[in-house]
């Protein structure tokens, strides 16, 4: 949400035990991160961009807005589809007032990459969850490559940055799995000469690697000695204007496919979601728990360096407790809070660890799940980097309590799930977030036969 959005007032609702069962075919909005690095490249490259299907959500369209402030024309046509008309390689222009990310962690620290070898300063400023959220882990490369700048204490924002030109080209091994990160320092690297180089001890989403090979950037991606992947962009390479189609996002299907899980009798098809290596740990995960899930209608959108995308029918199954691998952490980062939800109805206990990431969220995304998962009559104990939680076997969760959301759109819509299978229903305290990331989650979820 913008951060202007924030004094208005919060949208509480109750989510009760579904009717029925959730039955239906739906869709699910573009997919975030593709939609994000569609919008900045269309804005890099030479001509005339067309974007379908992209996630008109607050976080995305806060990119938009960003973009349009440092000089690319973006608009939207009556059909839903986007044109963008680019400024070329190294050609955005000083924005006139600060830059305003909202909620969205993706467009601030993908931007201050891009900006980074750009001759401009510019201001971020963003929400109060935003506002607390690390980005030492972008100023630290960024910094090496020439960029400047003044953050707020614990390098948070509001900040300011100064790119410069040329900037210097480096190697840098992600000491996080991050992909904001490394997509911070490759778009960095498109206006910085020779060669800039990124070492990922573990693989995290390879959307920004894909998006620039259709962009016709010069990438090369291998692996080293020690089998960590190496990403290589060269800079100064003109990028040319592409057709884009955005997948349904998994992180936002991941919701609906819960929900069918854990309310008795259900069985409904979400189409059209990239199932993509680098995001398909939360479907995986659910299949190894006993989820009943089949992956139908495999097609590439946009060839090769695309996006593969299925159409996923899900029914009610029984689950069973896991312990899933931390190496499949940032093949599901955004899923956890669901996953949990899962697990609370699972038979058994689920161990969850290597979570640390999701302390830094849009909240602190273990302990707001152990607390409010254990308002609802879950079990579960919080540890340092993740959550055990005893299942129920399946029986439905308590309910009754009311969940504070923290801003965060992933914990709205993960309590709103879990109360469609309680006896009691949950409350969420604010609805608002969701709007950032999944515009029409309740209308999905009621036309679904979900209890609202
Ligand atoms: C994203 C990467 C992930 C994810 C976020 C989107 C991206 O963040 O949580 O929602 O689009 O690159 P990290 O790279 O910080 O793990």
């Amino acid at each position: 949400m913008s951060s202007s959005d924030s004094v208005s007032a919060a949208v509480s609702m109750r989510f009760d035990a579904a009717p029925g069962a959730l039955s239906g075919t739906v869709e699910v909005p573009g997919d975030k991160s593709i939609s994000h690095r569609a919008l900045m490249l269309s804005a890099l490259a030479v001509g005339r961009s067309r974007v379908e299907g992209l996630l008109e959500g607050e976080d995305v369209l806060a990119t938009a807005a960003a973009m349009r402030a440092m000089g690319a024309r973006i608009e939207r046509e009556a059909d839903g589809i986007w044109h963008i008309d680019g400024v070329g390689v190294g050609g955005l222009l000083q924005p006139q007032t600060a830059l305003d990310m909202g909620n969205s962690g993706t467009s601030t620290r993908l931007l201050m990459g891009l900006l980074a070898s750009h001759d401009l300063t510019a201001t971020f400023v963003g929400d109060a969850s935003l506002s607390k959220r690390p980005m030492g882990r972008v100023i630290d490369p960024l910094s090496q490559m020439g960029a400047e700048f003044t953050a707020s204490p614990g390098g948070r924002l509001p900040l300011t940055m100064r790119g410069t030109v040329p900037a210097v080209p480096i190697t840098y091994r992600l000491p996080v799995a991050s992909a904001q990160v490394k997509s911070a320092i490759l778009l960095a690297g498109l206006n910085t000469p020779g060669i800039t180089r990124v070492i990922e001890p573990i693989p995290t989403r390879d959307h920004s690697e894909r998006m620039l090979t259709g962009f016709g950037a010069h990438i090369n991606i291998s692996n080293n000695a020690d089998d960590e992947r190496v990403i290589e962009v060269e800079g100064e390479v003109e990028l040319r204007s592409m057709n884009i189609k955005v997948p349904g996002d998994p992180s936002s299907a991941a919701f609906l496919l819960v929900a069918a899980l854990i309310v008795p009798n259900s069985i409904i098809t979400v189409r059209n979601v990239t199932m993509n290596p680098t995001r398909a740990g939360l479907v995986t995960l659910l299949e190894n728990m006993g989820g009943k899930i089949i992956r139908k209608n495999p097609r590439f959108l946009g060839g090769e360096s695309g996006e593969i995308v299925y159409d996923l029918q899900v029914m009610h199954s029984v689950l069973t407790a896991i312990e899933p691998d931390p190496a499949a952490v940032p093949s599901m980062v955004d899923e956890f809070p669901v996953a949990f939800v899962a697990a609370a109805l699972a038979q058994g206990r689920s161990v969850f660890r290597g979570l640390h990431e999701l302390r830094v969220k849009e909240s602190d995304r273990i302990t707001v799940m152990a607390d409010g998962l254990r308002s609802i009559g879950a079990r579960v104990e919080e540890i340092e980097d993740g959550l055990v939680i005893d299942g129920t076997g399946g029986e439905a969760l308590e309910g009754g309590a009311t969940i504070a959301t923290h801003l965060d759109h992933r914990i709205a819509m993960s309590f709103a799930v879990a109360g469609l299978a309680s006896r009691k229903g949950v409350t969420i305290d604010d609805m608002r977030p969701v709007a950032t990331s999944f515009p029409g989650f309740v209308d999905l979820l009621r036309a679904l036969g979900a209890g609202v």
